[in-house]
């Protein structure tokens, strides 16, 4: 069927429009004088990027140039293909800071004829396109806090990156003092005036600008978990009386973010854990992804949900590729075919950095490595959500660490992540902590650098003794009730209050 693209190219200050018709079959991208487009800049490759046009659709695919194509702010391997979308953003970045792109091309429309003669739009699948009024708002701050209009996650961004403003009946963009910088139209720029149609670039992300609205692809890979009172009760093994083993607890874990919960031994992380994986539900309260109720919508959480139990459930006579490709067999589509299977295979290793052990038996692998695995498997199925209870009891010191780091760049790329741990050395890499106390208490929950100042204490580890007693652990259940990141809590889902409430009211009697 004919189609035609429509793309705005945007490069420094200069913009146009061009329209591909499908007829050609394909367009080249790159410095080379045989392209179709030509870019005479540096850090481009010969031949860069192809357009394909596939009967009604069109696909973007990396020619494998060395230099980078970002697609919609991922940067696509070497000969990988997407499908283009009305709205997304293909970059080129032309000088060494990774994470500009100087060169956009956004796809403004992908038209074609249906049988009746009427054009369809297509809708954005992995992706979400987002749209913010500017008129309407007046001023969107973007940036990296949690009080930012758009919120990005990623260390490149500074906290109020930058601003755009109506006002006086015209558009304006201004930087915040960002460390990395804010780009319209391919400059840094500190103020500038927008002017219909300018692409603004932040790192990580690209926005487009027209008719007041700016519109940019959410990275919808993560998904958020909202905890509304969740409580757990079982009936105590001594007293048969009801004990409660999760104990009201509310907070919001950001999409992307990466999480660690952490507490005393028998404090109830486990069971807080199952509450959120749904193998132990909760008794009481709401355990939500995305804002949605799990209760009743288990089956069509499980599939974006990843798991790793502190026990390894491998084959140790088999492969890192075998035992990853017979995973992958039964958790990928069913209709996938061999060679999508063996990119799932190669995309889970490259995650977890075993590139190289391909043909390593299992048994052969150390600790670490082996807990790599598991999390890989879990990473065919592309979860949204990954959850990790203590991978890094018994490792050494330093397998902690890189298992942290690894677990902050999968937040960053792929999806939320949440972990328990014992090990206290190296939560400054995660974004939020959540401490637990005695009874399934939440005692503590937000960013690492403000936990010693909050626990008033000067060794983390004090911390674990403090929230062994009950006068203790009852004063910060109630000052956690007081912080920012329960007000979000609150603002969002009004019912939590009432627990604060009563709890406050008891404490106060
Ligand atoms: N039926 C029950 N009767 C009494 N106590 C129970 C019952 N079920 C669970 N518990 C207690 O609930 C608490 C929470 O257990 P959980 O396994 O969640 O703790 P944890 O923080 O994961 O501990 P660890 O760090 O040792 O793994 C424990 O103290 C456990 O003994
Ligand atoms: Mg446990």
């Amino acid at each position: 069927m004919a189609s035609e693209i429509v793309m705005l190219i945007t490069e420094l200050r200069n913009r146009q429009r061009i329209t591909l018709p499908s007829a050609k079959g394909a367009y080249s991208f790159g410095r080379s004088p045989h392209c179709d487009y030509i870019l005479r800049r540096n850090h481009i490759g010969d031949r860069q990027f192809t357009l394909h046009s596939r009967g009604e659709n069109w696909v973007v695919t990396d020619d494998a140039s060395g230099c980078t194509t970002w697609y919609n702010n991922h940067p696509l391997a070497g000969g990988e293909s997407h499908l283009l979308q009305p709205g997304d953003v293909i970059g080129i970045n032309t000088d060494e800071d990774l994470s500009t792109q100087e060169i956009t091309f956004r796809v403004e429309e992908i038209r074609h004829e249906d049988g009746d003669g009427a054009p369809h739009r297509e809708t954005t699948a992995d992706a979400i396109l987002r749209e913010l009024d500017v008129r309407k708002k007046r001023r969107i701050v973007i940036g990296r806090g949690d009080d930012c209009d758009v919120k990005l996650n990623s260390d490149r961004v500074s906290r109020h990156h930058c601003e755009v403003l109506f006002r006086d009946g015209h558009y304006e963009l201004r930087d915040l003092g960002s460390t990395n910088g804010t780009y319209l139209d391919g400059q840094r720029v500190r103020e500038a005036v927008l002017q219909n149609g300018a692409v603004i670039n932040v790192p990580t992300q690209v926005f487009a600008f027209s008719g007041g609205v700016l519109h940019y692809h959410e990275n919808a890979a993560g998904i958020s978990v909202e905890l509304v009172n969740v409580v757990k009760t079982v009936q105590d093994r001594n007293t048969n009386a009801p004990l409660n083993i999760v104990d009201g607890t509310s907070l919001i874990i950001d999409p992307n973010s990466f999480v660690v919960l952490v507490g005393g031994s028998g404090t109830g992380k486990s069971s807080l854990l199952t509450c959120i994986t749904g193998s132990a539900p909760c008794t009481g309260g709401s355990v939500r992804f995305d804002g949605i109720d799990t209760k009743g919508n288990r089956n069509a959480f499980d599939a974006v949900l990843g798991y790793v139990p502190q026990k390894d459930i491998m084959h140790d006579n088999l492969t890192l590729e075998q035992s990853l490709t017979f995973a992958a067999k039964l958790r990928i589509a069913h209709d996938a075919t061999p060679a999508e299977t063996r990119a799932a295979v190669e995309h889970a290793i490259r995650a977890v950095d075993l590139q190289g052990r391909e043909k390593t038996l299992i048994r052969q692998l150390s600790g670490g490595q082996k807990k790599r695995v598991s999390i890989a498997m879990e990473l065919l199925a592309s979860p949204r959500l990954l959850v990790l209870d203590e991978p890094t009891s018994g490792l050494s010191p330093d397998l902690d660490r890189s298992m942290m780091e690894l677990c902050r760049k999968l937040s960053h790329e792929n999806c939320t992540v949440l972990m328990v741990t014992h090990n206290m050395s190296n939560i400054n890499l995660c974004d939020k902590i959540a401490f637990l106390g005695t009874g399934g208490v939440l005692c503590y929950y937000g960013p690492p650098e403000e936990l010693d100042r909050y626990f008033d204490v000067e060794l983390t580890s004090d911390i674990f003794e403090k929230l062994r007693r009950p006068e203790d652990i009852e004063y910060y259940r109630t000052k956690y009730f007081t912080t920012r990141e329960f007000n979000r809590v609150v603002e969002e889902y009004p019912e939590a209050a009432q627990e604060a409430d009563k709890r406050c009211n008891q404490s106060s009697q």
